[in-house]
C-alpha cells in the first residue's frame, strides 16, 4: 500500500524510569537529574551529520510539559499526537492522530531524505504504541534506582523481546550518580529487529 516511497526509519523510546516504573507526576518528572537529562539531548538531538534531522514524536500533556524557552532545539522536527487538538501547537512541526501517521510523515518524501531517527518521549500511550511499532528497534531507559511517588508510568513490555543490549559508544556504563540519587543508563534491543 505505501509502495516503495517508504523509507523506513529506527523508532527508539527514550526515558528515565524509577522503581515501579514511575516516569511523572502531576505533569512533571519526578527528579531533577541534569546529567541525565544532558544524556537525553544527547542522543535526541544527535544526527550524524549537519543537514540530518531526527523526528521526536510527543503525548500533548508531555509537549506542554516542556517550557517553551527551550525550544527551538537544534537538530530536531516535533510531532504532537493528539485526537482533539486542531492546530499544530506553537514551536512543534506537526500535529498528528497517531502514533504510526507521525513515523509515515519521517519515512515519506520530502522529510525521508532527511530524517535519521524517530525519538520516542512519552508519555504512556505513546510508549506503549511505539514499543509494539514494527519499525521499533532500541529502547533507551535510564534506571532510576530510588522511589519517587508518580501517576505515569512506563508501560510493562516483553523482556524477551527486548534485551538488554551492552556495548553502545554513547551510553556511559556503570552506576551514577547525582543529587544523592543513583541511576544507570540501559539500552534494550528488539531481537527480532526491525519488521516491515
Ligand atoms: N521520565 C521520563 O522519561 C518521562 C518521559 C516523558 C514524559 N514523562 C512524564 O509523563 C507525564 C506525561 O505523560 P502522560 O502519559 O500523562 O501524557 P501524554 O502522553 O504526554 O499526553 C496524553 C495525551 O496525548 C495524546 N496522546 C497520547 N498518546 C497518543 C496516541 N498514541 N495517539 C494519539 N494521541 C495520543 C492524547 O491527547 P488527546 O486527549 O488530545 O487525544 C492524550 O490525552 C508527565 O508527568 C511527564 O513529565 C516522563
Amino acid at each position: 500500500m505505501d509502495g516503495d516511497k517508504v523509507q523506513k526509519k529506527p523508532i527508539r523510546l527514550i526515558a528515565a524510569v524509577c522503581n515501579g516504573r514511575g516516569i511523572g507526576k502531576d505533569g512533571q518528572m519526578p527528579w531533577d537529574l541534569p546529567s541525565e537529562f544532558q544524556n537525553f539531548r544527547d542522543h535526541v538531538l544527535g544526527v550524524s551529520r549537519p543537514g540530518k534531522l531526527n523526528l521526536m514524536i510527543w503525548g500533548k500533556l508531555c509537549w506542554y510539559s516542556v517550557p517553551k524557552s527551550d525550544f527551538p532545539l537544534p537538530n530536531v522536527l516535533h510531532a504532537v499526537l493528539s485526537t482533539t487538538l486542531e492546530t499544530v501547537p506553537d514551536h512543534a512541526h506537526f500535529l498528528c492522530p497517531d502514533l504510526d501517521s507521525a513515523a509515515r510523515l519521517a519515512a515519506r518524501p520530502p522529510l525521508s531524505d532527511l530524517i535519521e531517527t524517530i525519538w520516542v518521549v512519552g508519555g504512556t500511550q505513546v510508549y506503549e504504541d511505539a514499543l509494539k511499532h514494527p519499525w521499533c528497534d532500541l529502547v533507551y531507559l535510564t534506571d532510576v534506582m530510588a522511589d519517587f511517588d508518580c501517576n505515569v508510568f512506563f508501560p510493562e513490555f516483553d523482556t524477551e523481546l527486548f534485551k538488554v543490549q551492552e556495548g553502545f559508544p554513547d551510553v556511559p556504563t556503570g552506576i551514577q550518580e547525582e543529587n544523592g540519587i543513583q541511576y544507570r543508563f540501559q539500552v534494550f534491543k528488539k531481537v527480532t529487529g526491525v519488521d516491515d
